[in-house]
């Protein structure tokens, strides 16, 4: 038997609910399925107002079990959204920190969907991939040798929920998202911040200097569609689905010198300069170019909606709105 199958999630719990995603997820899910039902939690408090008083906030810290057996036997919840992580480039400055985080972090959270008999959404990433790994549509299944501990730790937890279901009948899904570009909450320290700093630079001082070589290709997407395929894996038959914890999904790729050609065309007069970053860079060398995302197309009917161009146009009103109040003038 899996617990608690997609389409009846009725009390949720966001772990890393203040960041990128988390602080965007949380306010769907609670559009969805109501304010009352969805726990987000964290280890720092939300600066988002609409995340702080929108619905039941927790302190969670995922390292410590104490923390999540408390906030679990509270709730009574059924579906956890696990987003607590520390990303690429923060991971290679504090590797030791990212272990603690994302393994010992995802096994407390395996261990709750265990014994509280909840699903599990986990998400991997691009970076769970390396420089072996074919870099031109990426199969779904290929070779997994990734050099960061970012990577590794993504690797680990792709087997890690793979055997919670396989051995415990845990629900465990999750996906390998790309690099993903926002405006409402800064990114949190990856390799792929760039591709939302351009943006916010752009409106602010016409000019960029981007950290990845202007050939660096990389997968994105744009967070209405990361936030959709969340929520329909989540609520997919399970019956449909062979590749539970790591479906590759993907949007569009391009290069720092695309996505500056295409801000041009808003903002003509807009330039963007190179200052190599060499940790980052190499991060970005290592992983794929383009996914190959059709297992998730398969199983589970996954499409995004947004093109790289309507990501573009959309991003630079989103953020012009927001640059005008004045509030928002400070934050970045
Ligand atoms: P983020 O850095 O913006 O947010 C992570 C949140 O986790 C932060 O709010 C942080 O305070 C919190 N956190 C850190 N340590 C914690 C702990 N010990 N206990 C509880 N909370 C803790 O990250 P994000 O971009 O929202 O990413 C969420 C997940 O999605 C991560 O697993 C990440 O690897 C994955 N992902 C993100 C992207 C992306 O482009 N944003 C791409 C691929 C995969
Ligand atoms: N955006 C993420 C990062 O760069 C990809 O997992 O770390």
């Amino acid at each position: 038997m899996t617990h608690n199958a997609g389409g009846r999630m009725k009390r949720i719990l966001v772990t890393g609910a203040c960041g990128q995603i988390g602080s965007e997820l949380t306010t769907t899910l609670r559009d969805r399925y109501g304010r009352e039902n969805v726990i987000a939690t964290d280890i720092r408090m939300p600066a988002n107002e609409q995340l702080r008083d929108g619905g039941p906030f927790e302190f969670l810290d995922c390292v410590d079990p104490h923390h999540i057996t408390r906030v679990m036997q509270i709730h009574g919840v059924d579906t956890i959204f696990h987003l607590a992580a520390i990303l690429s480039a923060v991971g290679e400055a504090k590797p030791n920190q990212a272990w603690q985080v994302n393994m010992v972090g995802l096994y407390n959270m395996l261990e709750a969907a265990r014994q509280y008999h909840c699903a599990l959404f986990v998400p991997s990433s691009i970076g769970a991939f390396g420089p072996s790994t074919p870099k031109e549509k990426t199969p779904q299944d290929t070779v997994q040798r990734p050099t960061t501990m970012y990577g590794v730790t993504k690797v680990a937890g792709e087997l890690l929920c793979d055997y919670y279901n396989r051995r415990f009948r845990t629900d465990t899904r999750g996906v390998r998202f790309p690099g993903l570009i926002s405006y409402e909450t800064e990114p949190g320290g990856g390799t792929t911040d760039y591709a939302v700093e351009i943006f916010f630079e752009a409106l602010r001082h016409k000019r960029y200097t981007c950290y990845l070589r202007e050939d660096s290709s990389l997968d994105m997407m744009y967070m209405p569609d990361a936030i959709s395929a969340m929520i329909d894996l989540m609520e997919a038959d399970p019956a449909r689905l062979v590749h539970r914890n790591a479906f590759n999904v993907t949007a569009f790729s391009f290069t720092p010198a695309q996505i500056a050609e295409e801000i041009c065309k808003h903002i003509p007069d807009f330039t963007i300069d190179y200052k190599v970053d060499p940790v980052r860079q190499e991060i970005a060398d290592s992983w794929p170019d383009s996914l190959d995302d059709s297992a998730a197309r398969e199983e589970w009917d996954w499409k995004p909606r947004y093109s790289f161009e309507a990501m573009v146009e959309e991003m630079l009103q989103r953020i012009a709105q927001r640059l005008e109040r004045p509030a928002e003038q400070k934050i970045r």
